[in-house]
């Protein structure tokens, strides 16, 4: 059991995201209860998301329908019929009680695992502060592990009020796999459960942010045609008012090639571990045959259960932005390493920004104390 919600979508049943075993499904009850303690034992609807990668654990739906669910305030999951929890077993509170018809945020970006040792902290600032000018005010991490570094800058925008971290000790209860195919990274389920971080960032923020923005930590998703996010969205919602899912394309820029004038090789960066996101403007064609794989913009109320690259159930139906509107910035290692620079594409939108970027990296840097 991950996280319990009221799907008022659905009549107001409560929505367990949990963790299951694929090859090892039994009935499960749900035990469900008011503040007085007066419980109550359903039956359970099971769904499995139908993506898992083929790990034998996967991101699931445990869907708890009865009376008077509106007064309920905790529930757990189990397979014993007469409802008798294990005593050791935590119930979780309910969320999501209440329909909110305004919202805290308009854009959060919700990070799905961090873990092993990741320290990359100049792409990390870069892009937060990069997510600021664009008009994110709130960004969430599933974090199950870092490197030194990184863990100071995290702190520090944790602070700030900007970052919220959430913890994701999975590798507590399971040994993930580093990956997404588990024939290269053995494991019990995809990529330390990121698609049940995924799931829990939007039921979290269905009723705190206008907009969830589903990417990785090392992904901008950056409007070319408008200065910010939130006139991206109100032209493409305009346009399509009935969509909650926006398909927005990914593209590399490999970490390999700099650009030519060394201008963003600054001395202040030099000490600071990680990726200079500014110095990398050449983007890798798209592959022939290949499809490229798109990240997402949600409206939360939209969207019942997600993957990673579109969602899995949704209510409105999703939209392909076009490239030349928005794209995603994707600093990394080459996926097609054998291009040499005149068969890549020169783009430099991040240094569009670069006046107030790189003063707002530096403030950061010297109140986190890095400079
Ligand atoms: C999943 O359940 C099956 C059947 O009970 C069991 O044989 C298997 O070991 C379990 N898998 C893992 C990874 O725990
Ligand atoms: C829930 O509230 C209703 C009134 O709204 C009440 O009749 C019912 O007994 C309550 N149920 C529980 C389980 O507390
Ligand atoms: C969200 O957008 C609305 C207008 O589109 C604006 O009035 C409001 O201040 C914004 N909220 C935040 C938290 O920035």
């Amino acid at each position: 059991m991950v996280s319990a919600f009221i799907d008022h979508r659905l009549d107001g049943v409560i929505r367990v995201i949990s963790i299951i075993n694929r090859s090892s499904l039994q009935p499960l009850y749900c035990v469900y209860c008011s503040a007085k303690q007066v419980c109550k034992t359903v039956h359970t609807d099971v769904q499995i998301h139908s993506d898992h990668f083929r790990f034998p654990y996967g991101a699931s739906d445990v869907i708890c329908k009865g009376e008077h669910m509106q007064n309920a305030t905790h529930v757990l999951i189990t397979t014993n019929e007469k409802g008798s929890a294990d005593l050791k077993m935590e119930y979780l509170p309910i969320k999501n009680k209440v329909v909110q018809e305004t919202f805290k945020f308009n854009f959060t970006i919700c990070i799905s695992n961090l873990f092993g040792d990741y320290n990359n902290v100049l792409q990390f600032a870069q892009t937060m502060e990069m997510y600021k000018l664009l008009g994110v005010q709130h960004v969430v991490v599933y974090k199950t592990s870092c490197g030194p570094d990184l863990e100071k800058l995290l702190k520090h925008y944790e602070t700030e009020g900007m970052l919220e971290i959430v913890s994701w000790p999975i590798d507590k209860f399971l040994n993930p796999s580093r990956g997404w195919n588990i024939k290269l990274h053995k494991g019990d389920i995809q990529y330390y459960g990121q698609l049940v971080t995924l799931n829990e960032c939007i039921y979290r923020h269905m009723y705190q942010s206008k907009y969830v923005l589903l990417n990785d930590i090392d992904e901008i998703i950056m409007p070319y045609k408008h200065a910010k996010l939130p006139p991206l969205m109100e032209d493409l919602q305009s346009a399509h008012p009935n969509i909650g899912v926006f398909l927005i394309e990914n593209h590399i820029f490999p970490k390999t090639q700099f650009e030519e004038s060394g201008k963003f090789k600054r001395a202040e960066w030099k000490n600071i571990p990680g990726v200079n996101i500014m110095e990398h403007i050449y983007r890798e064609p798209p592959r022939k045959n290949i499809y490229n794989p798109t990240k997402m913009i949600v409206n939360p109320r939209k969207v019942q259960q997600t993957s990673v690259h579109s969602t899995l159930k949704d209510f409105g139906g999703s939209f392909h932005v076009p490239f030349n509107v928005c794209r995603i910035v994707h600093v990394r290692v080459p996926l097609q390493g054998r291009l040499t620079k005149e068969q890549l594409s020169v783009d430099k939108r991040v240094w569009d920004f670069e006046q107030e970027l790189i003063q707002n990296i530096d403030q950061t840097l010297k109140l986190s104390g890095f400079l």
